[in-house]
């Protein structure tokens, strides 16, 4: 497609690193249908004449459904999809299909091919955020008063409610959909048309090729949009970010699956067993959503690193842009999917959870916190005085609520057996009723705007 100008052909080896299409493959729709999107405008303009147009057309149909049934029979001697599509074109049509790159470039063929694929992946990821999203709130519904212990430092820390912890999660995907949204925004306006670097001479309708494919407009410099990937960069940089939050749902699932928490019980569809130890749950499902995280992060690094530094315009590094967004899209979604799976099927063991909350003194502030409301203690004397009656039940090995009332109003005698009523986990979750706190009312309230917001309530 390129040989006029060259005596002899390519090296194997100059073919093996020139060629894409062993990966840029999965562009073919995009490709295809960008490129009816283009004749269309050419012939609409007088550019192209209709018939040769209306062949083209007719030819892009044809490989569409050859494609769609075959799968895309890799050239090597083509180095990527714009050409596999091209010289199958001309095969199928003839010297018409030579018409079709009229007035366009690989340059903004490949950023429009590759945009419509990154929105797709978007739209893709939004999809199993919100599924993931939607089984959160179902069990964070059925645990809206369960306890369980809130740590800090992974250290025992006050007591709140599974429901909670797990709309917790709800709010963290929230933004990373948030991001894709953005990403989506920032990325909708059409390349096709700044052809090579430069722009055309040809009379093209930038608007018509950008609404038809549904971009929200052109985009507004040639050389910016051959040169541009931010788009896949906002794409994965979100996709990291949500991995993220993925990973450490996950490794909060290994450890509570593990026999010190016995918080959790996986599912059988989503446990392992041990091919020596007949005993064994093994999480991988869980483990391999953490390990998958590292790889999109990868993808992120690779793809900044690829960027770093090319001058304007098109380089071809450019084309090691695509195996990393591939890469983070593949790993993004089964890990979404296999999350979602095992939060719809775990099971929770309340009764190990709330006896953990016990055994931590997790309401050694709630202590304090009624000092100073019904004592009128200073808080950090009050901190003080907590401090001792936890000693003492560290001492008697008892929670802080079983120590006798005597033994209290022997650290303090404004301490009254009214504090009793505060010691409990039941009574410390449902006394932070502040805006987001952990008090069963306020958590139904958020997984209410929760269902409201992903369209759970019919
Ligand atoms: N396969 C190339 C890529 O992915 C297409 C663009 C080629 N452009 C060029 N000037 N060689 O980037």
């Amino acid at each position: 497609m390129w040989g006029g100008r060259f005596a002899e052909g390519p090296s194997a080896l100059m073919r093996e690193i020139n060629a894409s299409i062993a990966f840029d493959k999965r562009l073919w729709r995009q490709d295809i249908e960008a490129s009816r999107v283009h004749i269309a405008m050419l012939a609409a303009q007088g550019i192209v004449a209709q018939e040769d147009a209306d062949a083209i057309e007719e030819g892009l149909d044809r490989i569409e459904d050859e494609f769609e049934a075959n799968g895309v029979a890799e050239d090597p001697a083509l180095e990527d999809i714009h050409m596999h599509v091209e010289h199958r074109l001309s095969e199928s049509i003839g010297a018409a299909a030579g018409r079709l790159h009229t007035a366009r470039s690989r340059n903004d063929q490949v950023a429009t091919d590759f945009k419509l694929w990154v929105r797709d992946a978007i739209d893709m990821a939004d999809e199993g955020i919100a599924a993931l999203q939607k089984a959160l709130v179902l069990r964070a519904e059925e645990h809206e008063a369960s306890v369980m212990p809130g740590l800090t430092h992974l250290q025992s820390a006050q007591p709140v409610t599974l429901g909670h912890h797990l709309m917790a999660y709800y709010e963290m995907l929230r933004r990373d959909r948030s991001r894709l949204a953005d990403a989506r925004a920032r990325l909708n306006e059409c390349p096709l048309g700044a052809a090579a670097l430069a722009g055309t001479s040809f009379p093209i309708d930038r608007e018509a090729t950008a609404l038809a494919l549904g971009f929200d407009r052109p985009t507004a410099n040639s050389l910016d949009t051959v040169s541009d990937r931010d788009f896949a960069l906002d794409y994965l940089m979100a996709a990291t970010q949500c991995a993220l939050h993925l990973s450490r749902l996950a490794e909060e699932l290994v450890l509570w699956a593990s026999q010190a928490y016995g918080y959790v019980q996986l599912s059988d569809a989503f446990s392992t067993g041990s091919s020596i130890m007949p005993q064994k749950r093994n999480p991988d499902a869980a483990e391999l959503v953490r390990g998958h995280s590292g790889r999109i992060a990868g993808a992120t690094v690779a793809l900044v690193t690829v960027m770093k530094g090319l001058p304007l315009a098109y380089s071809k590094d450019m084309q090691d842009d695509k195996e990393p967004v591939f890469e983070a899209h593949d790993l993004l979604g089964v890990s979404l999917a296999a999350m979602a799976g095992m939060i719809e099927s775990t099971s929770f063991d309340t009764e190990r959870m709330r006896a953990a909350t016990e055994a931590g003194h997790a309401t050694a502030t709630d202590f304090a916190d009624w000092l100073v409301r019904e004592a009128d203690v200073p808080f950090r004397e009050a901190h003080h005085i907590t401090g001792r009656a936890v000693r003492m039940a560290d001492e008697a090995k008892v929670p802080l609520w079983a120590l006798p009332y005597d033994a209290l109003r022997s650290i303090d005698e404004r301490i009254k057996p009214a504090v009793f009523d505060v010691l409990s986990p039941d009574a410390s979750v449902k006394s932070r009723t502040s805006f987001g706190g952990t008090a069963p009312a306020q958590v139904r309230k958020r997984i209410e705007a929760a269902k409201k917001a992903l369209g759970m309530l019919e």
